[in-house]
Formats: structure tokens, sequence, C-alpha cells
């Protein structure tokens, strides 16, 4: 691939995509003030460097939630890989695996949990979670993904309706006849507008509340980190709630058009949890600056959405490999020229 960085992966990959799972890929709810914004605020930021420290080695290790991460970037929960590549969500954790990180897998992914974890055994798998409307299909799912050792559950606070993605609704977009939502080995309705907001309001739970963390939480285990986290009360409440971690979200601009930007919002979030709980951003992270930017800001590691499925799409799993080491080589460089040598002590000062 003679791709050079994540930022060249969306029109390359446009190029290999069907028009509908390019537009669903690529959406942001209604005008996309906030998916353009995700990025913008990136830019905003500067990174107040520092000199002569003399540093010759880095290290881009970090921990989170008892795993040791060979850098601090992630692979948020993105629904649907098999519209990318026919090895869909297998290639996907095989990446994530070689890389020494995290995949969250997302309720809605074609590939079953148990295909994906049979796919890399050994891999670092979190499970993310949308509650059905139906309990006992949710504690079947959760079962299931203690069974294949999901490591911890991400519950995905923001969709109380699927956001209004307009070239979806245009589309009527649906899964194609040979894929399914594998966890459930269905597929999505036919309708007029989008087959995914259809099947998300006919399926999920649309109501939940505090009271639903409090079940999940009595129902397992498993650690479990609060997904769409844009409002520092919320952090607050989610804390108190016994969430593991923080996971600042605004569905990369899927969900509320002009909800804020999530890098401006973390650093009040941080305030609020004052390291009670790691905190995981995402949202427009395309270089390795932004991962810098984000962990000076208070954030533990980052998550990546839609570059992972344009590599994907690319190349498979060598697609993903591909865009994970450029990343940790951005990383790397950042750190380098900050003066710094561990993203452990990236703190607030390098954002002035
Ligand atoms: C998502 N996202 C998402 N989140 C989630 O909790 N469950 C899901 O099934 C999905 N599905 C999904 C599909 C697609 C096509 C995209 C682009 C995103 C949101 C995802 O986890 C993440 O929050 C954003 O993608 C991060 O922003 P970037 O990196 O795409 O800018
Ligand atoms: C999406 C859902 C599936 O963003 O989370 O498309």
């Amino acid at each position: 691939m003679d791709i050079i960085n994540l930022l060249e992966l969306e029109a390359a990959a446009q190029n290999k995509l069907e028009q509908t799972a390019f537009d669903y890929y690529v959406s942001g709810a209604e005008d996309e003030v906030t998916l353009r914004d995700n990025r913008a605020a990136f830019s905003r930021l500067k990174l107040h460097y520092r000199v002569l420290r003399g540093f010759t080695t880095r290290s881009l290790e970090t921990e989170l939630l008892g795993h040791k991460l060979s850098m601090p970037v992630l692979i948020a929960p993105s629904a649907f890989h098999g519209l990318a590549h026919p090895d869909a969500e297998l290639a996907t954790i095989r990446a994530a695996h070689a890389a020494g990180t995290i995949m969250t897998l997302s309720t809605t992914s074609n590939m079953s949990l148990e295909q994906v974890r049979n796919a890399s055994p050994d891999a670092m798998l979190w499970f993310q979670v949308y509650l059905y409307k139906d309990q006992s299909v949710s504690l079947e799912m959760i079962r299931r993904a203690e069974a294949v050792g999901a490591s911890a559950l991400v519950l995905t606070v923001d969709t109380p309706m699927l956001g209004r993605r307009e070239r979806d609704i245009r589309n009527h977009f649906k899964l194609p006849d040979h894929l399914r939502i594998g966890n459930l080995m269905t597929t999505l309705p036919s309708v007029d507008g989008s087959g995914l907001g259809a099947f998300v309001r006919d399926n999920f739970k649309l109501e939940i509340g505090w009271d639903d963390v409090a079940w999940l939480r009595s129902v397992t285990n498993l650690p479990i980190l609060l997904k769409g986290v844009c409002h520092p009360e919320d952090a607050r409440l989610g804390v108190e709630h016994g969430a593991a971690g923080i996971w600042v979200s605004n569905h990369g601009g899927r969900q509320l058009d002009s909800s804020p930007a999530t890098i401006d919002v973390l650093p009040r979030i941080a305030d609020v949890v004052a390291g009670a709980v790691p905190i995981v951003l995402d949202g427009g992270v395309r270089r390795g600056t932004d991962v810098v930017k984000a962990l000076a800001l208070g954030a533990t590691a980052v998550a990546l959405g839609r570059p992972v499925l344009w590599a994907l799409a690319l190349d498979g799993q060598a697609g993903v490999t591909h865009a994970l080491e450029l990343l940790r080589a951005e990383v790397d460089a950042t750190l380098a020229l900050c003066g710094y040598d561990d993203v452990r002590r990236v703190s607030r000062e390098l954002v002035g």
C-alpha cells in the first residue's frame, strides 16, 4: 500500500467500496457539523514541545484495565466489517492482536463473538453492548461474551435512537444478501428509510437509564465502560454508578449533530473523573499528534473508528496492520519531537 497516513485511507477505500457501504461508513448525522469538528478541534490545539531533554529511547506502552497495550490506541466498535472485506471482523481482530492492542467488537458485527474469538484465541477482546428490548437477548449475548473471554463490556449510551444519517435514509441502507448480523443470525429490514434506523427502533431498548447500568453490573463481573459520554456530569454519574471506564465519544458525529468535539470536552471530563477510572476517547483521531493531545488532556488511550474500516476495505488484515503501524510511527515521532520519552508521562502542560 502506498498509503502513508491515515487521512489518505478514506479516498483510496472509496474506490473499493459499494457506494451504499461507503456512505454508511463515512456518514455523520444531519449536517455533519460534529463529524467535521472532531477533526477541526484537534487542529486548533497546539503542542508546546520541550527541548534539550536528551532522551534517546521512547516507550509507547500503556496499561488499560489490566491489559498491557503496545501503544495507547485501540479499536473502537464499528458495525458490519463485512461491508469492507470478506474476512470482516476476523481480519480486524487478527490485526489488533498483532499490533498488541484491544479490539472492541460491535454488538452488530457480521461475524459472531465465537467466530471472532476462534480467529484469534489470545487476542484482547472487548464487547460493545446495546441493550435489547428483550432482556433475555441481552443476557444471552453477555454470557456469550463472557464465554469467549471478552475482558470488558462497553455499554454504548448515546443511542436512544439512531442518529439521522441522511445518506442511509436516501439509500434505504440495509445489508447485502450475503451478510448477517452475526450475533443474532438476522438481517436488517427493508424499509423506506434507513434499515439500521428501523432495526435499532424495533430491537434495542431505547429508554435506557442508570438503572440499566446497575442491572448490567448485577449480571456480570466484567468491567463496564460507558461509551458516548460527552458531559462532565454524566462522567461523574458514571463513576458513581460503578463504571470501570469512561469512553468519551460522540459516536464519530453519527448521533447528535452539533454535539461538541470530543477533544474539546475531554479536559473537563478528566477533571471530574480525577483519575478514578481510565478515560478512552474517540472521534477524529487520525494523527499521532491527535493521540498525544488526547493523552495530554487526560485520556489513557484513544480509539479508532473509520480508519479501521477504510484500511480493511483496502487490504483486509494487512491493511489494518498497516494503518496501526503508521499511527504507531506517528505517535513515536510526536513523542520524540515533544521531548518526551514515555506516553504515560505526557501531561497537560504539553497543550499549554
Ligand atoms: C460506529 N460506531 C459504533 N459505536 C458503537 O458503540 N457501536 C457500533 O456498532 C458502532 N458502529 C459504527 C459503525 C460505523 C460505520 C462507524 C463509523 C462508527 C462509533 C465508533 O465506535 C466510534 O465512536 C467512532 O467511529 C469514532 O470516530 P472516528 O474514529 O470514526 O472518527
Ligand atoms: C452506527 C451504529 C451501529 O453508528 O452504532 O452505525
